[in-house]
């Protein structure tokens, strides 16, 4: 799931919701090691989150566009995306008046909580988000009937550990098990989860719940019993397997992704090589690998950031390219099988792209009108990050 650096620049159009979301975005584009900039002169990525109730923000949208389609001229190289409700309710409106815009998105996030109680010695968010807040069922469920109204079919819950919720007596798996009842909904995504917070009752509200998708993305950040305890993650790696074990013996099929740091504080390579032997172990179905960076007020920033950068370079390269084999040949063994994709990119030139409720990435020959719906792909295609679909036929 490496992916090139990219300079983003989103601008937002519409309501407080719209301002939430691109917040959500540039937050997830960030983890994913892509760079913010403030001035879109310097962005390689335009990004153009839109409201669809008030007329002003659609007619700001298209006026922005024909100002992009000038910098376009100018900059081939720039690609636009645009996002949001509007993306949503006149997709084909907004590919057939602005030619330019390379991708179109829908996009809906939800937050469940803010903040965290952890620790993490790498991490920030305690520090400039503050500690656990969560918002009452009603309000999240409130949302998300909301969404589903304005014409969204996924929705993905968000929180920093979104799986620790907890409200009065409910907790996650209640939670999903609210939203699950939305009626319109089709499917059902959160991020991010902790291991210390999985629960059977999480692996059976995977299992269970017709809408929760079959994926959980659950950070490991490290191999080495020795790193995860300086890390202060709150479990060894032994744990982390046999909570990966859980999972797997309980939802059949599930999707598991996760995040590593390598180069932290006094990681040597016998740490490096326990982390990759988890790796190895657990099998993972997409790995967003970090070197470490030390960020003002952590605790890990008193400790020497010791490993030197090329060595740094190097483990993350190994990991990657281990992962990469893994991906291809695991998405080779679905050559021939049938998948639900949920279109939600269009790009020029009659090309689109969703997700498998596994979350693997199809790319398929298709009209535009297609945004938004769940079509049955056949694969045809299979490559490290993505699928490439045939013949969709829309079955929603
Ligand atoms: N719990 C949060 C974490 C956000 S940061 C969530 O919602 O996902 C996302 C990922 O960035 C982390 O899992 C970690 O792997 C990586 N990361 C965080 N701080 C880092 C640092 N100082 N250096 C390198 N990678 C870091
Ligand atoms: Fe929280 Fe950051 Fe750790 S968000 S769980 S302190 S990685």
């Amino acid at each position: 799931m490496t992916k090139e650096k990219t300079r983003f620049f989103i601008r937002t159009f519409g309501c407080q919701m719209n301002v939430n979301d691109s917040e959500k975005i540039a937050g997830l584009l960030a983890a994913e090691g892509h760079e913010p900039v403030s001035d879109l002169a310097a962005a390689d990525f335009v990004f153009i989150n839109t409201c669809a109730v008030r007329e002003k923000a659609a007619s700001k949208l298209y006026h922005a566009l024909s100002r992009l389609k000038k910098a376009k001229g100018e900059r081939p190289d720039l690609r636009i995306g645009v996002g949001g409700c509007v993306a949503q309710l006149e997709g084909e409106q907004i590919l057939k008046r602005a030619p330019q815009v390379d991708v179109l998105v829908g996009s809906a996030y939800v937050t469940a909580m803010e903040g965290c109680n952890h620790v993490c010695s790498f991490c920030v968010v305690p520090r400039t988000r503050g500690p656990e807040v969560n918002r009452p069922p009603s309000q999240i469920v409130g949302e998300v009937t909301g969404l589903v109204e304005r014409g969204y079919s996924e929705v993905m819950l968000l929180g920093q550990t979104v799986n620790a919720y907890r409200y009065g007596d409910l907790d996650f798996a209640d939670l999903l098990g609210l939203v699950n009842a939305v009626p319109g909904l089709r499917r059902l995504r959160f991020t991010t989860s902790h291991p210390e917070h999985v629960s059977v009752r999480l692996a059976d509200a995977l299992r269970d719940l017709d809408k929760v998708c079959p994926h959980l993305h659950l950070p490991v950040q490290s191999g080495s019993d020795r790193v995860l305890r300086s890390m202060r993650r709150g479990y060894g790696a032994r744990q982390y397997v046999e909570t990966a074990e859980l999972l797997r013996d309980r939802v059949r099929d599930l999707a598991l992704t996760s995040d590593i740091i390598v180069g932290y504080p006094g990681e040597t390579d016998e740490d490096f090589q326990e982390t990759l032997s988890l790796v190895e172990q657990v099998g993972f179905d997409g790995l967003f690998v970090f070197t470490y960076s030390p960020r003002p007020g952590t605790g890990a920033q008193r400790l020497a950031d010791d490993v030197p950068d090329a060595e740094k370079s190097r483990r993350l390269g190994v990991l990657n390219d281990y992962q990469q084999r893994v991906q291809r040949a695991r998405n080779q063994v679905r050559l021939g099988s049938r998948e639900e994709v949920l279109v939600d990119a269009a790009f020029e030139r009659g090309r689109v792209a969703g997700r498998t409720p596994h979350f693997r990435i199809v790319h398929l020959e298709g009209d535009r009108q297609l945004l938004g719906r769940t079509v049955e792909a056949e694969i045809v295609g299979a490559g490290a990050n993505s699928l490439v679909g045939r013949l969709p036929q829309a079955i929603h």
